[in-house]
């Protein structure tokens, strides 16, 4: 039993180990169709309001949509108003260093809120929770928390719910390793766009990366539950779906009675009447020759592809356990190129990986100028610990990363200025959003290769499919006019 000054911990204490999680066995993952809210449990949030904080990637807030659905299940209303809120939850993500800041930061603030409002319980989970550093600093340091839980056991929320109640306590119950997949819980979807899950967890061991620690292992969910949830979303109206997996070409490869793997899902969604079909992420390594053939049919298949690089040296590629050298890749992003000539390539890249020589950044400069990536997200590498690369020797200073940071942006900026420039006098598709953040009088839209376009139009084109001549590009934006006004009002 772990004691702190503040609080005891009686057997809801379960707390996370990396080492466990990094345990991979072979036993089946089942899946569970049976979720439901627990009868004593029935209107429990009801008259109590909630607010999570969302941090991290579409995984988690994802996860974020199934905790409100469940919340809402048993109760209770949104709020964003975090004096109103009963319940406070931060789904938190642990992919690096300035991630976990924020979370820290935000635990400091409401202290005060949580001494003002002693009835308020606050909630951690995420990846951030699946740490044994985080949970014991939230142990030592943050004792007003009340609520730890991972990113297995997010179906258990109402159990832990019922337990705060009564214990009083704080409860911390992490799994270390994934527990099987639990199929129909509720979801909370907000908008026209729908999130999708294919797989969870992650067994690629990249070097730099938590994920594979904090997600568990590769688990596949079964064709025919991915389909039916496409088919009931498309049904419901909804105009774009994002498949989500940390490596979704790595879909299926678990299935162990059945031969179907990303490209024959795909395929099949291919076939679902839904305008977009988005996916992320893919890894390079896993892209086969069939999914190119199956995305080059397009449709509702966009032209779209994320493909993280990550570095464009092969000796750091290898370092990192990327498992394909830059030659590898360019050859993919050939391929593509060729299967798909409007293919708009989008990538994920880490400077400053411990030892990257000069040289070796500008392999990634060079790769970059030879992708010729519409965009990209970059980042500084942060060590995290437990994984391989946070005890490799780093002799590169921090200034040094900051300027190959600084560099390669720049780098980033013309080429997707340019790439804009080029669709400059061009009709596009846009999925019209709604109002621009920026300008009230503006609407915005997404192309199917997810540009942001500004134009003027009437705000009941909100959800809808237009099509916009680009007048404008910039290295962020696009802006156009919408053209054939008259037709596009009549096909809605
Ligand atoms: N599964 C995805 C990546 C998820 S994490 C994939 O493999 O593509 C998103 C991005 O964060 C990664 O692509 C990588 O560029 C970056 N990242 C991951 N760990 C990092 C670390 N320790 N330091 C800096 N960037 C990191
Ligand atoms: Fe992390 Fe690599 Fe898995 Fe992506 S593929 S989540 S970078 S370990
Ligand atoms: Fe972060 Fe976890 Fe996603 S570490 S990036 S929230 S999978």
């Amino acid at each position: 039993m772990a004691k702190t000054s503040e609080k005891d911990f009686s057997i809801y204490f379960q707390p996370p180990s990396l080492k466990d999680a990094k345990k991979r066995g072979k036993e089946d993952v089942k899946v569970h169709y049976n979720f439901e809210i627990p009868e004593e449990m029935e209107g429990f949030g009801i008259g109590k309001k909630y607010m999570i904080r969302t941090f991290g990637c579409q995984m988690n807030e994802h996860d974020t949509e199934t905790i409100k659905g469940i919340l809402e299940q048993l109760g209770y209303t949104d709020t964003e108003d975090r004096t109103q809120a009963d319940l406070i939850l931060l789904n938190t993500c642990a992919i690096r260093e300035n991630a976990e800041d924020k979370v820290f930061g935000e635990l400091g603030h409401l202290k005060s809120l949580k001494r003002e409002n002693p009835n308020l319980v606050l909630g951690v989970c995420g990846c951030m929770s699946q740490e044994e550093s985080v949970v014991n600093r939230i142990l030592q340091k943050h004792a007003h928390v009340d609520l730890i839980f991972g990113t297995h056991n997010i179906h258990r929320l109402p159990h832990l719910l019922k337990q705060i109640s009564f214990e009083k306590e704080m409860v911390v119950e992490v799994w270390s390793k994934e527990g099987d997949i639990v199929e129909n819980m509720p979801k909370k979807r907000e908008g026209m766009k729908a999130w999708v899950n294919i797989m969870y967890g992650c067994d690629k061991f990249c070097t730099y990366c938590i994920v594979p620690y904090t997600r568990g292992k590769e688990r596949s969910r079964l064709p025919q539950d991915v389909i039916q949830e496409v088919r009931e979303l498309a049904r419901q109206g909804y105009k774009e779906i994002m498949l989500l997996g940390q490596n979704v070409n790595a879909y299926g490869k678990d299935f162990e009675d059945m031969d179907y793997d990303f490209g024959d899902l795909m395929n099949d969604i291919h076939k679902i009447d839904i305008p977009r079909v988005r996916f992320t992420t893919s890894h390079p390594r896993d892209f086969d020759d069939h999914l190119i053939e199956v995305l080059a049919q397009k449709g509702n298949l966009v032209e779209h592809i994320h493909l993280p690089v990550q570095s464009g040296n092969s000796e750091i590629l290898k370092k990192m356990s990327r498992k394909y050298t830059r030659e590898r890749y360019l050859e993919l992003v050939k391929k593509i190129k060729a299967a798909i000539p409007d293919v708009v390539l989008t990538t994920d890249i880490i400077v400053g990986f411990p030892g990257e020589t000069d040289e070796q950044f500008e392999d990634t400069m060079s790769l970059v100028r030879e992708v010729e990536y519409d965009s990209a997200f970059t980042f500084i590498y942060s060590p995290r610990e437990g994984t391989p690369a946070a005890v490799m020797e780093d002799n590169v200073p921090l200034e040094v990363k900051k300027q190959r940071l600084y560099r390669l942006n720049e780098l980033l900026a013309e080429i997707g200025l340019k790439k804009n420039q080029q669709l400059v006098g061009q009709v596009v598709e846009l999925l019209v959003e709604g109002e621009s953040k920026n300008n009230p009088d503006m609407l915005t839209g997404r192309t199917r290769t997810n540009k942001l376009v500004h134009f003027s139009g009437p705000k009941s084109l909100t959800g809808q499919f237009v099509h916009v001549r680009i007048d404008q590009a910039k290295t962020y934006l696009l802006t156009g006019t919408l053209v054939d006004v008259e037709k596009q009002a009549s096909a809605m």
